[in-house]
């Protein structure tokens, strides 16, 4: 008879071969576990297969277990995951850290009593507790009158205490720049930038440091780019693309823009051959309805009619039923690039649509 966990145990296999052939094909080397080294495939853009193998397995995993541990226990772990990003924060902060104490070991290891002394730290405290008050807010409506999550707990909203302590700045730059590699890669695929034509001039809307809009630059040379966000950034935003393409920043093609998107975009009107493309990437989720609103429409005196506006999101979606297997869909998608992939619309097997690993509608929507 096949069980739920039968199906589930048989995609799991499917996509670790598919997953291994992909970095056979590359020639890069297998994942292990003692190896703390970044593996070739983390960041940059991989090749599809091995990328949908490795978010099917990611997924598959979260559903096994899902479906067969007790819900108690399940329960509890998750309640006390934040245990996990204060951890984190306690390890990373000694002088050594944690990590560069228990590397330096090599395969020996090290007793907690002696990586405590090493460190500093108490063997029993390296936790600390954090507090979330999501449950209260998400009884009120999305609009300006009622406080985020953030500021219902901080009594201040999250990018005003941003600006209170600009110590946070930089690491604030560093963990957008963080996640858009690890979420992203895809990203640049997935864009139907190809339409846009050799000369746009690209306004990315609250870009943070811009690591999308560098790509899209990269391989864009005819374009133009206005990155905007709060003056405050502006200062790391220069010295995060004269460190990384020098060549860009000289040639002009890039300029930075502090402004708050809550005011009517201060943009002259876009050169003739070069009309303005709006992206707005993972921003509109940050803000309730009605200031999401006014975000879109203080782009409106900059956006002549037939103005292109790429609204770049993880959004909450419910996936139709899908009648391809697994396995069809890894043979389908084998050699295509993501463009292909993409253009093809395969649609996604149930089994892969779900759970943390997609970094997916659901998985992004439970996170934000
Ligand atoms: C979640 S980050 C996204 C950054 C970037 N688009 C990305 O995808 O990595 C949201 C960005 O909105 C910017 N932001 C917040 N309030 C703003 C405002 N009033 N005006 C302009 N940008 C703002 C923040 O500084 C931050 O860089």
């Amino acid at each position: 008879m096949e069980t739920e966990l039968n199906r589930l145990v048989s995609a799991l296999c499917t996509s670790a071969s598919v997953l291994q052939g992909a970095l056979n094909d590359e020639n890069v080397p297998s994942f292990r576990s003692d190896d703390p080294s970044p593996h070739p495939c983390d960041g940059g853009i991989p090749p599809p297969s091995a990328w949908y193998a490795r978010k099917a397995l990611v997924g598959l995993c979260h559903q096994i277990i899902a479906l067969v541990q007790d819900p108690l226990e399940r329960s509890i772990i998750d309640f006390t995951s934040f245990n996990v990003s204060s951890s984190i924060n306690a390890v990373t902060r000694t002088r050594p850290t944690v990590a560069e104490v228990v590397l330096s070991t090599g395969s020996k290891g090290i007793a907690m009593k002696n990586l405590a002394e090493n460190t500093g730290l108490n063997e029993t405290k390296l936790c600390t507790a954090a507090a979330s008050m999501l449950g209260e807010a998400a009884k009120t409506p999305s609009d300006s009158q009622h406080s985020s999550p953030f500021a219902l707990y901080h009594h201040i909203e999250l990018y005003d205490w941003v600006k209170a302590h600009p110590e946070q700045i930089r690491p604030f730059g560093r963990a957008m720049d963080t996640a858009e590699k690890i979420l992203d890669p895809g990203f640049v695929l997935d864009l139907p930038v190809q339409d846009l034509g050799p000369k746009v001039t690209l306004v990315d809307v609250g870009s943070g440091v811009g690591g999308l809009s560098m790509q899209l630059m990269k391989r864009n040379p005819g374009w133009k780019l206005v990155l905007q966000d709060q003056q405050v950034l502006i200062p790391q935003m220069e010295a995060f693309w004269k460190k990384d393409v020098p060549e860009i920043v000289e040639s002009g093609r890039v300029t930075f823009l502090g402004h708050s998107f809550f005011e009517p975009a201060p943009l002259p009107p876009a050169p003739e051959d070069s009309p303005y493309v709006f992206m707005i990437k993972s921003v509109l989720h940050n803000w309730p309805d009605d200031l999401a609103a006014k975000i879109l429409e203080n782009l409106l005196p900059a956006a002549p009619p037939g103005t292109v506006l790429m609204i770049v999101n993880y959004t909450p979606a419910e996936p139709e039923p899908s009648k391809t297997t697994v396995e069809e869909f890894f043979r389908r998608i084998d050699k295509h690039s993501m463009a292909e992939i993409q253009e093809a619309k395969i649609p996604l097997p149930d089994l892969l649509g779900v759970g943390w690993g997609f970094g997916d509608a659901s998985g992004m929507h439970i996170a934000l």
